[in-house]
């Protein structure tokens, strides 16, 4: 579907990823070799979002299997890179269950983590087909009229290998004619929308508006805002969803002035042996000098700056995700189907869980 991927293996068999944190102004791509390039590259955010976080772990294991590490440690390490998305546990459970048994470590892995990847693909294009319909039936309500969606951080393919979660029913949409307008967040400290969300929508001419933060609640009461489609990074029993901060305030604000509240997600983010999202998802704290600092193209220089917006002495606090109790989300839009937050809905797609 896209002109490219997030993470793709090279002719002498290591791994390349995007370096997202200078998207959209700088185009580098990183080579992991071992298997700590892949966890330093989750760790400092070169490549981010819970399916991608999966995939790179899994050929971080991959990686670790060919240069003879310590399996056991690179396991330990990887774990430990980043505690909110689910989907690197599930990713490095799936690599050590298939490894359990292997008797050529380094094929197999290489053979899993590929699958991992080509999984995702296949997910994220049914999460659309599944979404579309939402989208088309708007569509329809408003006589063909622009469909005005609202989305936060970056669930589309960047997060993802291709198609995205959240693009993906709207590059379906696109692709079948529908008129669509995303609005997105900047989503502050890390501005996945404003670097990535908008980067990806314009390289697949998606028409958008890049908005502060603060700004949906203001275009939700005025009627700007026909659903909201987010992403997540772990997903409850109980269909509680922990994303990028802040997306609990705009599910509030969609709740207030009754706005189709959606999150999109691949099974891989389904998290069943836990019910309460607030008291049972651990959430990232990240450095205080993301908050403190803000990156972007200096216009002066034109490279790459990192720019100090409080005193010197001043703290900062980041939480990198928040939990949006189900009961503000409408409805999941899953690869098998859309269902209510809720485990009756999701034990409806997903039996296996009973
Ligand atoms: O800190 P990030 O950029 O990894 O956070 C990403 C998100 O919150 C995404 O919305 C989520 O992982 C879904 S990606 C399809």
């Amino acid at each position: 579907m896209s002109a490219f991927r997030t993470i793709w293996t090279t002719e002498d068999k290591y791994v390349e990823v995007i370096d997202q944190r200078k998207l959209p102004h700088e185009w580098v791509v990183e080579k992991l070799i071992t298997y700590k390039d892949a966890e330093r590259a989750i760790k400092d955010m070169v490549v981010r979002g819970a399916p991608l976080i999966g995939a790179t772990a899994a050929y971080g294991i991959y990686l670790a299997a060919r240069e003879g590490a310590n399996m056991e440690e690179a396991f330990e390490d990887l774990r430990l890179s980043r505690p909110t998305a689910v989907n690197l546990f599930w990713a490095l459970d799936r690599m050590k269950a298939k490894l359990a048994n292997a008797s050529d470590l380094v094929q197999t892995a290489w053979e899993e983590a590929a699958r991992i990847v080509e999984d995702d693909v296949e997910t994220c294009r049914m999460i659309g087909v599944h979404g579309l319909p939402l989208i088309e039936e708007l569509s329809r309500k408003k006589n063909g009229e622009t469909v005005h969606i609202l989305t936060h951080c970056n669930a589309g393919m960047l997060g993802c290998i291709e198609w995205g979660t959240i693009t993906s029913p709207i590059y379906q949409a696109i692709q079948k004619g529908i008129k669509v307008h995303v609005w997105v967040d900047e989503t502050r400290p890390r501005l996945q929308g404003a670097n990535l969300t908008c980067y990806e929508l314009t390289r697949h001419e998606v028409p958008h508006t890049l908005i502060v933060d603060n700004q949906g609640g203001h275009l939700m009461q005025h009627g700007m805002v026909d659903m909201c489609i987010v992403g997540t990074d772990r997903t409850t029993r109980q269909g509680d969803v922990a994303n990028k901060i802040g997306t609990y305030l705009k599910a509030l604000a969609a709740h207030d002035n009754h706005i189709p509240f959606y999150v999109a997600l691949p099974s891989t983010t389904l998290d069943m042996t836990i019910r309460d999202g607030l008291k049972e998802i651990p959430i990232e704290q990240r450095n205080q000098n993301e908050v403190r600092y803000v990156v972007g193209k200096s216009k002066i220089s034109g490279q790459l700056d990192e720019v100090l917006i409080c005193p010197e002495t001043t703290q900062a606090s980041n939480y990198g995700f928040d939990v949006t109790p189900a009961r503000l989300v409408t409805a999941l839009i899953t690869e098998r189907g859309v269902c209510s937050a809720n485990e009756e809905g999701l034990l409806e797609l997903f039996p296996e869980y009973k």
